[in-house]
């Protein structure tokens, strides 16, 4: 069993618990606003699900994915009493998910799980509408400290972390990268990211992806 499939079954449960003030900053930063298109890449078992689909009210619209099965399995059971919730399974880095689509976008602990980084944040991008946001909490385990190291090792071989740094990232795709507030030593990133409008012609500043 994969190890994002395991963890659906077992701390997922736990950390649940725990993902409160996490949320609600996500929720605070991103200003979601009734009738808006939300996007929550690597949403797990859908912790976040519930306080998307408040913020955006029954007009807006939430699509969540996940590339394991059980996870997607329990977010589907989480957002079933919302009509307007999708959850989708598949590899937000191989994934279209649809183009300009989306007012905001959320990834929370995520992106550092996956093993292309720049094209899973070229994805998220190109989802965005000009103007669009994407709040990203995630660990900066590339920075290399003493205390990373070992983590830095174990997350490698147990959640294939590629060693990029997802703040680098962010940065080479999205012209605007803020942090929310600063972690000593840099080893967390909570960021808003903006999808930069060309202010000549109104369209968003495509291709999203980054040369070569
Ligand atoms: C640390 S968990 C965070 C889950 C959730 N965002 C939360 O805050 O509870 C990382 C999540 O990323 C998902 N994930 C890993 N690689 C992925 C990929 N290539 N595409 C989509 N999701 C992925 C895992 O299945 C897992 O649910």
């Amino acid at each position: 069993m994969q190890l994002w499939d395991f963890a659906a079954l077992t701390y997922y449960r736990v950390l649940d618990r725990f993902s409160g003030t996490l949320n609600r900053l996500a929720i605070d930063e991103l200003a979601l606003r009734p009738g808006e298109a939300v996007l929550d890449i690597g949403c797990g078992t859908g912790a976040l699900l519930p306080a998307l689909a408040q913020a955006v009210g029954a007009q807006g619209r939430v699509v969540a994915m996940d590339v394991s099965p059980r996870m997607v399995a329990v977010a589907r059971k989480r957002a079933r009493r919302w009509p307007n919730v999708e959850v989708r399974q598949a590899d937000a880095c191989d994934t279209d998910h649809g183009a300009a689509e989306f007012d905001a976008a959320v990834a929370l602990g995520a992106f550092s799980a996956m093993p292309d980084v720049p094209a899973a944040v070229a994805n998220a991008a190109d989802a965005l509408k000009p103007g669009g946001r994407l709040f990203v909490f995630d660990v900066r385990l590339a920075k290399k400290t003493r205390a990373t190291r070992f983590l830095r090792a174990a997350y490698r071989r147990v959640a294939g972390f590629s060693g990029a740094d997802v703040v680098v990232e962010l940065r080479r795709v999205f012209e605007r990268v803020e942090p929310v507030f600063r972690v000593e030593g840099e080893t967390t990133a909570v960021v808003v990211a903006r999808k930069v409008t060309d202010t000549a012609t109104g369209s968003a500043c495509t291709p999203c992806r980054p040369a070569g």
